[in-house]
């Protein structure tokens, strides 16, 4: 596929996950780690406009100069823009107007690929560009589904979404040997700046699952009194249970006696045997630690992941998010993409159900605030 067809293919994803929405859905701003819809679609193509357009093509004219303040994310090189917390509160520009902007940066862009003058560095730009994008899919997602699922009405998505079957496999634990192991892209094809440097790691011998943990094997940890049992968790972790009030995943509800979940369709009955989701580090943890296991690192992770079926779940790891030996920041804004966020974090492994197709790959490194729970976050359990 050629640039174009990439561009276009990447950027109508992301109008045909905004299809089922209602005008009003594209505003709002629940919590502060969910964006409004709206925003996405903005801030996708900024990001187009300020690190290709503006830069490297002579005749472009600036859609709109004060929608750098209003779509950039957290680019301090950038210049200054609307905290967080109030992306919510901007009932202008309106989405007929982003739906404008967005018209308008991407006839800009096409004619831009097509004058066909496109240095390495620029095309680098432009595949970064289209991984931004997807992970805005991703994220739009998510967030959809928590301003959904936190309305009272509980208003499905779409009927047309199609949740991937989760098959459990009930093998023994792998067995992983002793040993050292590469760690990290090989620099192949596309990645993240976090996946460099490859480099070697000592692992001791370990056991990991060959699947993820159901949604009835994580019952059985509420009925047992998890919640409310301080030995499993962290003081963290058991401060967040109370402050919370939290006894279940994330979109769980007890209806009379029966736990219903929240999904893309609807309030439903839970599916026990699908694979657990919407739990933070916490709950991670506090589930492996009453099972007497615990969670893999994200280098027995990668050590291990061609031996088990991954990419439903976002697995969290024990491991903090870190940089690699060797690990360098591009000059620029564009070194702000990952690298200044390597603090109080931890690394979630695999891909989720929403993960944009041919994004994930082996070596990718996500991570989130451990009590965060609204991603399509699971547990796989090593010992
Ligand atoms: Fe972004």
């Amino acid at each position: 596929m050629d640039i174009a067809d990439c561009y276009i293919k990447v950027r109508h994803r992301t109008e045909a996950i905004c299809e089922p929405l209602q005008i009003e859905d594209y505003v709002v701003q629940p919590v502060v780690d969910v964006s409004p819809p709206k925003w996405h679609i903005g801030h996708t193509t900024w990001f187009f406009e300020t690190f290709i357009l503006k830069p490297y093509f002579a005749e472009y004219q600036e859609f709109d100069p004060n929608y750098n303040y209003v779509f950039n994310s957290y680019y301090e090189t950038v210049g200054n823009r609307v905290i967080r917390t109030d992306r919510g509160n901007l009932s202008r520009p309106t989405v007929i107007d982003i739906k404008r902007y967005r018209k308008y940066v991407d006839d800009a862009m096409l004619n831009f690929i097509a004058c066909g003058d496109i240095s390495d560095d620029v095309k680098e730009l432009l595949i970064l560009g289209f991984n931004h994008e997807e992970q805005h899919q991703e994220l739009l997602l998510t967030d959809i589904k928590f301003i959904l699922g936190n309305n009272p009405l509980f208003p499905a998505y779409s009927k047309d979404y199609a949740a991937p079957k989760f098959h459990k496999t009930d093998a023994p634990f792998i067995k992983v040997d002793e040993g050292v192991y590469e760690i990290g892209s090989e620099g192949e094809g596309f990645s993240f700046d976090n996946e460099l440097n490859r480099h070697k790691v000592y692992l001791n011998a370990f056991e990991i699952s060959p699947d993820l943990v159901t949604n009835a094997e994580y019952l059985e940890f509420i009925n047992d009194g998890g919640y409310h049992d301080f030995r499993h968790w962290h003081a963290a972790g058991w401060d967040w249970v109370n402050t919370n009030k939290a006894e279940a995943p994330m979109y769980w509800h007890n209806i009379e006696g029966e736990w219903h979940d929240y999904t893309y369709h609807g309030l439903q009955p839970v599916h026990m045997h699908d694979a657990v989701t919407h739990i933070s580090y916490y709950e991670a943890y506090a589930y492996a630690s009453w099972k007497g296991m615990r969670l893999p690192t994200e280098f027995e992770w990668e050590a291990a992941a061609k031996q088990f079926n991954w990419g439903l779940r976002w697995e969290w790891t024990e491991s903090a998010y870190l940089p690699y030996p060797g690990f360098a920041k591009a000059p620029g804004a564009i070194g702000e993409y990952n690298g200044k966020f390597m603090v109080g974090q931890k690394v979630l492994r695999g891909a989720s159900e929403v993960t944009s197709p041919n994004h994930s790959r082996i070596t990718y490194r996500n991570f989130f605030q451990p009590e965060l729970r609204w991603q399509f976050t699971g547990i796989r359990l090593a010992k």
